[in-house]
């Protein structure tokens, strides 16, 4: 199965964590079609880690019960979720959208359920039985046999199971993962350690993968981890929070670097400027570009960067982070990409965010930008008159 795009869609962790029930999956399914987000491109509706029932241990630890049932099988909490993972998937079905769900590579899942290990063909069978769409596969309790081993069997597992299944790998680029994880047959990969609901967070993420984008590509993209736009310092992951620029140039950073876009807020409750920057069209459009070409660095000053990224239409886009503390002015000298300096090409660049800015530029445009914040210009190449 050839996934072309990065996939889009909501993942249960950043916000609620272990407090999740088929009523919230339910409403999150419906804003996810009410808001306007499908219609933007949002399609998984994912459930992460503890949906399932727990296995109990004597006071030695000595183990109990799995929390599997009599065939071995995983069984969804009948607290949490009474009408079974069947009908769910049903329902999420009927809406247009399509249903995740997340598992582990060891015996258990990160939050102590009752994960994959030695039961992946069961496992996968249940998963494709109950609808499932995508799997997230996480890394915990990791036993002694090399990841890309572990992950190759999930996923043969999952094609032997009959249905398409995304495999979303969740190893947080243990192992160089970036070196093997498309010769196991994944779709996606985390490549990173979990974020957090702070600018700290995503900048680290960022800046951490800058010089491994060149791995980022259709068929297998680089999973820089579930978005906290619109978290404003509530829930699972909160550490204080974000300003809204913030959580733009959170977003504007994942959909330049073309990751999955999983969003990670209460989507039943978002605010306007939430939803604007979820759903902002331009940079979408570069999140979802055919080509995934990583982006050129063309200049690092300190802490700003300008890159060039390569466009499916023949365009570009001219990228200006700034990850200081002060407004800057940001380089960036079209020489270091190429363009001959006496030749004058010239670009005509609009402001993608605002969309009102043109601009004729020979030689360079240097951005100014705010600090923790971002310029991003479509630009088209003509040769100077
Ligand atoms: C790991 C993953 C997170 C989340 C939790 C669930 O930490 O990296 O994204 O799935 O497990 O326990």
């Amino acid at each position: 199965m050839l996934i072309t795009r990065p996939p889009m869609g909501w993942n249960s962790w950043n916000t609620y964590g272990n407090n999740i029930n088929e009523d919230l999956i339910k409403e999150t399914a419906d804003a996810m079609v009410a808001s306007g987000l499908k219609d933007a491109g949002y399609e998984y509706v994912v459930i992460d880690d503890c949906w399932s029932v727990r296995g109990t241990n004597d006071e030695n630890g000595k183990q109990l019960t799995t929390g599997r049932d009599e065939n071995g099988c995983l069984v969804a909490d009948p607290v949490k979720f009474p009408s079974g993972m069947k009908a769910l998937a049903d329902y999420i079905h009927e809406k247009g959208l399509k249903f995740g769900m997340y598992s582990c590579d060891g015996p258990l899942t990160c939050a102590g359920y009752p994960a994959s290990y030695d039961y992946e063909f069961i496992d996968a069978k249940t998963f494709a039985e109950w609808g499932v769409d995508y799997l997230k596969y996480d890394n915990c309790y990791k036993p002694e046999l090399p990841g890309r081993v572990l992950y190759n069997r999930m996923s043969m597992a999952l094609k032997a199971s009959g249905r398409d299944i995304v495999f979303s790998a969740c190893n947080w680029g243990a192992e160089d993962v970036w070196s093997w994880i498309r010769s196991t047959g994944a779709h996606l990969y985390r490549s990173t350690g979990d974020i957090n609901d702070s600018y700290g967070s995503f900048m680290n993420i960022a800046i951490s993968q800058f010089d491994k984008q060149m791995y980022n590509t259709p068929g297998c993209f680089n999973d820089i981890d579930m978005l906290i736009t619109g978290m404003y310092g509530k829930g699972n992951v909160a550490v204080g929070g974000c300003t809204e620029p913030e959580y733009l140039f959170h977003f504007a950073l994942w959909c330049f670097f073309q990751s999955p876009l999983m969003i990670g807020c209460d989507i039943r409750n978002m605010s306007k400027a939430t939803k604007d920057t979820l759903m902002n069209k331009e940079l979408i459009r570069i999140n979802q570009d055919a080509e995934c070409r990583p982006p050129f660095l063309v200049q690092k000053t300190g802490k700003c960067y300008s890159f060039l990224k390569h466009l499916e239409d023949g365009e570009y886009a001219l990228g200006y982070f700034n990850f200081s503390e002060d407004k800057q002015q940001v380089p960036c000298e079209f020489y270091n990409f190429g363009l001959h300096k006496s030749t004058g090409m010239a670009l005509d660049l609009f402001d993608t965010v605002n969309d009102e800015q043109y601009l004729n530029c020979v030689g360079g445009f240097n951005a100014t930008v705010e600090p923790h914040y971002f310029r991003i210009y479509r630009c088209k190449l003509h040769p100077a008159k």
